[in-house]
């Protein structure tokens, strides 16, 4: 067990280099499934769910080498099996991409059910209907597996999905990259990630045209040759930086990132007036003497505002002048990290969807608890600007998105550290 400590009050000023981007890396790793020959990803993050789905495509039969911090190698042909149902698979969401992969090479797939964050439901009906679409039967065992099967290769269709999903996305790229014929997929989500992995895709002999749009059109290949790739960076990770130095009133260049990535965060940055200033692959962030003020913001899939920095945004507007009022439009549940936030003296209410969040209450530090990633990088934000002294436990769920975060922050200034908790001291505490 480990915490984080956060003494608040210093000031973020320096450079920081963002890590390549979590939610490409858990698609673009189980992709390699599909490939013929060996890869290599570089600009890989260094984070817990990163190792976690890498081991999980070890244990199917793959063979992955450690080249250096960032870079993988990964050799799939000796994966013999399309079962993955051990414990680790539950351990996150992005398991169900081993869904997709594994469809799109054995026409078959037995995955137990993800784990990830809790926003409430997390449905995953639209994957299987896609599945469905596509030729595969699908079935879950004791609720807790997904069995799907075919006895021959994915058809390519027309799939229109209900709901704008990056995972259903995804998936069904996945699933039919190899498939006979022609796939469309409608209403497709359009985030940075979905691209990135259709060009990871492409690169290694696809034909996936329109990625980035709302239509995708997936024409099956046989054969996908081995490549060397690189991942884009995190568009959340550099959100996360830019709202903990807009919160410290501090000035902050955050070096590789995508800037066209950031539209919606640099946006409602300069709307709440802090400097943004764009590069070829910075930004530069000043909040030094400027006063900032009450926003709106509301969450939505992509170009709309991420609602993986909404937390980061709701941590930066206690500390601006006036009341904002969020609208989360993408997931039901994703203010529990509020409750930890009321702790340190924040001015929060939560009506459903909306939280409506007074700003300049000053925050006091407090022993607060991460409830999910996002939330943990929120409450980490939080302290840094509240007086006193804040213990963040559960850090568990900040490690699996964000590579040395402590590393990171204390570089720009802050007084952060993790402490090593007993176990005894813990349980108490728990
Ligand atoms: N949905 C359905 N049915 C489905 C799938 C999704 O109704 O079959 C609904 C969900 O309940 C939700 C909405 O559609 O209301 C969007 O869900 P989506 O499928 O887009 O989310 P996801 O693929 O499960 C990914 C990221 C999340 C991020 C969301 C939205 C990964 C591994 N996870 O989740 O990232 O919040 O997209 O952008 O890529 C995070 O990084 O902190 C994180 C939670």
């Amino acid at each position: 067990m480990e915490k984080y400590i956060i003494n608040g009050g210093n000031v973020l000023n320096g450079e920081v280099t963002v890590s390549g981007a979590k939610n490409a890396a858990v698609a673009i790793i189980p992709a390699t499934i599909l490939c013929d020959e060996p890869c290599r990803i570089e600009n890989i993050p260094n984070i817990s769910d990163v190792t976690l789905i890498a081991k999980i495509l070890q244990n199917l039969g793959a063979k992955v080498t450690r080249v250096n911090k960032s870079t993988l190698d990964i050799d799939p042909r000796p994966i013999n099996t399309y079962c993955a149902v051990d414990d680790s698979v539950r351990g996150m969401r992005a398991s169900y991409y081993l869904l997709g992969a594994l469809i799109g090479r054995f026409n078959n797939a037995r995955v137990a059910m993800p784990g990830g964050c809790n926003f409430g439901v997390r449905p995953i009906d639209q994957h299987l209907k896609g599945f469905a679409a596509l030729g595969a039967e699908c079935e879950l065992l004791n609720g807790a597996i997904v069995d799907a099967h075919s006895d021959r290769r994915m058809q390519g269709t027309s799939i229109y999905l209900d709901t704008v999903s990056v995972g259903t996305t995804i998936n069904l790229m996945l699933a039919a990259v190899k498939a006979e014929g022609q796939t469309i997929i409608e209403n497709a989500a359009k985030e940075p990630h979905i691209v990135d992995l259709a060009n990871f895709l492409n690169s290694m002999g696809a034909s996936i045209r329109g990625a980035g749009t709302d239509v995708i059109k997936i024409r099956g290949v046989d054969y996908l040759h081995g490549i060397t790739y690189s991942i884009i960076p995190d568009q959340i990770e550099a959100g996360t930086y830019m709202a903990a130095v807009a919160a410290t009133r501090g000035k902050l260049l955050v070096k590789n990132v995508t800037p066209k990535h950031l539209e919606s965060i640099t946006a409602k940055l300069r709307e709440i007036g802090v400097y943004v200033e764009e590069y070829d692959e910075a930004v530069l962030v000043d909040a030094t003497e400027r006063r900032l003020r009450r926003c709106n913001l509301k969450t939505m899939p992509h170009p709309g505002f991420p609602t993986d920095c909404q937390p980061q945004f709701v941590a930066l507007l206690t500390t601006v002048e006036g009341t904002s009022i969020v609208t989360e439009n993408v997931w039901d549940n994703r203010y529990q990290y509020v409750r930890e936030l009321l702790l340190m003296g924040a001015h929060i209410s939560v009506e459903s969807r909306v939280a409506i969040v007074d700003g300049q209450v000053p925050l006091h530090g407090a022993p607060v608890k991460a409830t999910d990633l996002r939330g943990g990088a929120a409450l980490i934000i939080a302290g840094l600007v509240a007086s006193g002294t804040t213990e963040l436990s559960s850090i568990h769920y900040v490690e699996r998105g964000y590579e040395e975060i402590v590393e990171k922050l204390r570089a720009l200034g802050a007084d952060i550290k993790k402490q090593y908790v007993p176990e005894d001291e813990a349980a108490v505490t728990a």
